[in-house]
């Protein structure tokens, strides 16, 4: 890809930029106990509650919460986004940040039109003579209009026929593998799509940029959709919206969806204004998207807890994008795809009407359920929670939710508005944990535990036997902590493609000593039936893990809080701290 390597860049940042340096240059800072004190440069103050480490490479201020790294610290104080203040950081420490060599244009138009090659082939395929796929999506309630428009195509069980006809045609061999269209074997290639009903995804201008599988009735996995390529990023992209955004323009709102179904579905009934993000996390390059075409957004995803959760998500980035959001939950149907089928456009466009609720409301909503109001304890969680809802609001906002909310709780405007004003605007549960190399002592040299290797070792096998597990332990970077483990867990990231891992490819591509590494690991671990328990257990050690270094941020907070005079610390605040460790150390003690 196309761009700079940001992360090495991040990494020599970390082991060579002096915090005190960086953060002494903006503010002055004074020295005192075993680190520095300053005035907050985020709010306003009169004695300082600001305080430095230089050993532990992070700042903290005790009175308004703000808590990072250097890289966070120029970010804030410059207002930057992060990749300039890491060009900021690089360009004063002489740091280079490397090229990545990327797709010339040249590259990407072959990369189009081989694209443009397939999806004509799969259309022509569900279009011109009977087969399962017109057949399943005509069951499903899909007009030819409909499966035209939109492009959808299909492919059968043959292992061939999209590699032979594009090969015919001239697609060079490379370009099939990198677009995920073919991948090889003993030599020879095979298309990776079949037996499924294929959704083109386009982009706004037009170009065929990848491919989104349906597997024919049930089967694994269900979808499966092209890897990310060079004409290809997930994140900047939303299934659908090339055909949809002059409705989106002219309805002056989107309807955003999860799946590919949603969006063909609603759009065929008559509510054309509709994309769908395709499962995945809603991204920030997602919402700048949507936003050239309209500025309010309405959330209609799917009804079981992992939609809710995404709907989460997405009302944040939505609206840090400066969007207007809207939620709305299907009341019957697990999906709007099979709540319009059954009621029709009418229904649905009223039920948007009457339901669709403000983003900030679905929150406290969604909040709500998870405390027993009655009980006094978890009413003054939950008002605090609350505070910290309201606090992200802009004033005018908050203004309005804070009367409303304080009538509907019963508590006066005043205590909440000063709960809000308090609050950090941090969710409890959720504060970031971002560990910093120690100058001195770089994180390098830290040995890996025996705990932690085992669980590394636990999930390279567990993903050589199940790869799928590969996805789910994305969010745990930190899973792998030997240079070895690194090194397979990246190579594996090399050779995964939608739920399938080429272990040929792969142990043809690993060094020997990987190889070794890998060997052992399929010697030693042994493991149960139950492969997803195994993967489960190794999860929790790993967020058991997690408390247990944010146990250890805390009490570096707490010493920090020796750099500074008596009378700015907040007692309240350092309480708050010592409850959420005594929680996490209650929970970890629970899990052993
Ligand atoms: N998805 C995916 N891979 C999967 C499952 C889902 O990429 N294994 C993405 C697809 O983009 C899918 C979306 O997540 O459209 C939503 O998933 P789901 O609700 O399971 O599928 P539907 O779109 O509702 O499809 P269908 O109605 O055919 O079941
Ligand atoms: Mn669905």
């Amino acid at each position: 890809m196309s761009g700079k390597n940001y992360s090495k860049a991040v990494e020599d940042i970390k082991s060579t930029v002096n915090i005190v340096d960086v953060i002494g240059s903006a503010i002055t800072l004074k020295r005192s106990g075993s680190g520095y004190m300053a005035c907050c440069p985020f709010h306003k103050e009169k004695t300082p509650s600001f305080s430095v480490s230089e050993s532990k490479g992070f700042y903290h201020c005790f009175g308004c919460g703000e808590h990072g790294d250097v890289i966070k610290f120029v970010e804030k104080y410059y207002n930057l986004d992060f990749q300039s203040a890491v060009e900021k950081l690089c360009s004063q420490y002489g740091i280079t940040i490397e090229e990545t060599i990327g797709p010339s244009d040249k590259k990407k138009e072959e990369y189009y039109e081989a694209n443009k090659q397939a999806a004509r082939y799969f259309f022509d395929r569900l279009s011109k003579s009977a087969n399962k796929g017109y057949d399943y999506m005509s069951g499903r309630g899909l007009t030819a209009k409909t499966l035209q428009f939109f492009g959808i195509g299909y492919t059968g069980e043959d292992w061939t026929g999209l590699v032979d006809t594009l090969t015919k045609n001239g697609v060079r061999k490379d370009v099939l593998l990198e677009l995920g269209l073919a991948a090889e074997k003993n030599g020879r290639l095979y298309d990776k799509f079949r037996g499924r009903v294929i959704f083109p995804i386009i982009n706004v201008r037009g170009k065929v940029i990848g491919f989104g599988g349906r597997i024919i009735g049930d089967g694994e996995p269900k979808y499966l959709n092209s890897p990310e390529s060079a004409v290809y990023q997930k994140k900047y992209n939303l299934y659908g919206l090339n055909r949809s955004k002059d409705a989106v323009i002219r309805e002056g709102f989107a309807i955003l969806v999860e799946g590919y179904m949603d969006c063909v579905s609603l759009y065929q009934a008559g509510v054309e204004n509709v994309a769908a993000s395709c499962g995945t996390a809603l991204t920030p390059e997602q919402a700048k998207l949507l936003k050239r075409y309209a500025k309010n957004i309405v959330l209609c995803y799917d009804s079981d807890n992992a939609g809710i959760n995404a709907a989460l998500r997405g009302i944040d980035v939505l609206r840090e994008a400066g969007l207007d959001v809207r939620v709305l939950n299907v009341d019957d149907g697990k999906d709007p795809d099979e709540y319009i089928k059954k009621h029709g456009k009418d229904a649905f466009l009223d039920l948007m009407n009457r339901k669709a609720i403000p983003g900030v409301e679905y929150k406290v909503n969604i909040l709500k359920r998870s405390y027993d109001l009655k009980d006094h304890t978890q009413g003054i969680k939950f008002l605090k929670e609350l505070a910290s809802v309201i606090k992200a609001l802009s004033p005018v906002e908050a203004d309005i939710y804070i009367q409303k909310y304080s009538k509907e709780f019963g508590i006066s405007e005043g205590a909440l508005r000063r709960e809000v004003e308090q609050s950090t605007g941090e969710k409890t549960s959720d504060v970031p944990v971002r560990r910093t190399a120690h100058p001195e002592e770089p994180e390098k040299t830290r040995q890996p535990s025996r705990t932690q290797l085992n669980v590394e070792h636990m999930l390279i096998r567990l993903i050589m036997l199940r790869p799928s597990f590969y996805e789910r332990i994305g969010a745990y970077p930190e899973a792998f902590v030997s240079d070895r483990g690194k090194s397979v867990i990246a190579a594996v990231g090399n050779f995964y493609k939608d739920g399938e891992l080429d272990t040929d490819a792969l142990k043809n591509d690993l060094s020997d000593e990987d190889l070794i590494y890998l060997d052992r690991i399929e010697e030693k671990i042994q493991l149960g039936e139950d492969l997803e328990k195994s993967f489960m257990d190794c999860l929790s050690r790993l967020e058991s893990a997690r408390r247990a270094a944010r146990i250890e941020e805390i009490d570096a907070i707490i010493d920090m809080s020796d750099t500074l005079p008596e009378e700015s610390l907040d007692q309240e605040y350092i309480n708050k701290l010592l409850m959420e460790k005594q929680q996490l150390i209650i929970r970890n003690k629970g899990e052993n």
